[in-house]
């Protein structure tokens, strides 16, 4: 049995579909059964990582697990850690570890220190694993949705800020290879979109998708802080993460590892966009 947590989330959703397209038993884990939707075949478990007592049910009779970090910003419970110690109660063989590119060496704010520790939680375990290490997911995009509802102009923060953004699916399609290649346990994936990109060229080519004339705008940077502090996140999270957005250049080297381990070439976005913003609209 192959457990999947955050299974409803962008690169679980995925990883639940493609590993149960394979019929490979799998069992997905969310706070709320009752609202999710899987494919026929996948076991739901519920689960929530800030009451671990419940993920012993979920890890039982797991062979393989994929493991994702989503806590709310300033909780002292990691959901990985709290994860990694419900899969060695359970006897795992292996983790499947959703960490983020270099394993947050790079980053000096909150999620990449969660991402560092969560690795170390990872390693140390014990259980046989395979860190998957992406850099910016194309579904970040995803967010402008509600203004491209409204009209054509569209707020991006940091437009000219360059990075490989990477299709959760590809990130999901290793994690499967990860699951079911044994020459890929206990390595470190660093992964990444096959094109560099900035945020202002994604914009441009998601008009070219939608037909549209689209025009951007760039806030301020106040103002991309204030945008992230009004979608939830704590405002001490969003400056420093902005404030490591501005640091340097990091995130924008292309990997070849998506298309090593696949045997095709990663995704463009282009062509991500052309299925998530036009047949999704
Ligand atoms: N976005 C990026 O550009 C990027 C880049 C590199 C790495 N990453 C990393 O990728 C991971 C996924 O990021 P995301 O923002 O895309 O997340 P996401 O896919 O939106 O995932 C949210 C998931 O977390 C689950 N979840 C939330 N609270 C939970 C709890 N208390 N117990 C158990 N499950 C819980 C949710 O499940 P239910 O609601 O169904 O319970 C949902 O499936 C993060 O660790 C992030 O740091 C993201």
């Amino acid at each position: 049995m192959i457990l999947i947590t955050g299974a409803t989330g962008h690169v679980g959703a995925k990883v639940v579909t493609q590993l149960a397209a394979r019929g490979l038993p799998v069992r997905a884990m969310t706070r709320r059964p009752e609202a999710a939707t899987f494919p026929a075949g996948v076991e739901v478990v519920a689960g929530d990582c800030d009451e671990p007592a419940s993920l012993a049910k979920a890890f039982e009779g797991v062979e393989q697990a994929f493991l994702m970090t989503s806590q709310p910003t300033g909780s002292p419970n990691l959901h990985t850690v709290v994860q990694v110690a419900a899969a060695q109660r359970a006897g795992v063989k292996h983790l499947v570890k959703l960490s983020v590119a270099a394993g947050g060496e790079e980053g000096h704010e909150l999620v990449a220190a969660w991402h560092r520790r969560d690795e170390a939680a990872v390693t140390d375990s014990g259980i046989d694993h395979t860190l998957l290490r992406p850099g910016r997911f194309m579904s970040n995009t995803l967010g402008w949705k509600h203004m491209l509802g409204r009209g054509d102009t569209v707020h991006v923060a940091f437009a000219h800020r360059a990075s490989t953004p990477i299709a959760p699916e590809d990130i999901a399609a290793v994690a499967v290879e990860a699951f079911t290649n044994p020459a890929l346990r206990n390595r470190k994936l660093e992964l990444s979109g096959p094109e560099v990109l900035t945020p202002e060229q994604e914009l441009a080519i998601v008009g070219e998708v939608l037909g549209r004339r689209l025009t951007l705008v760039e806030p301020t940077t106040a103002q991309a802080i204030d945008g992230m502090v009004r979608g939830g996140m704590a405002r001490d999270l969003a400056e420093k993460m902005i404030e490591h957005v501005l640091a340097g250049d990091y995130g924008a080297d292309v990997s070849p590892v998506v298309e090593q381990v696949l045997g095709r070439p990663a995704t463009t976005f282009r062509r991500w966009a052309a299925t998530h913003f036009k047949e999704e609209s």
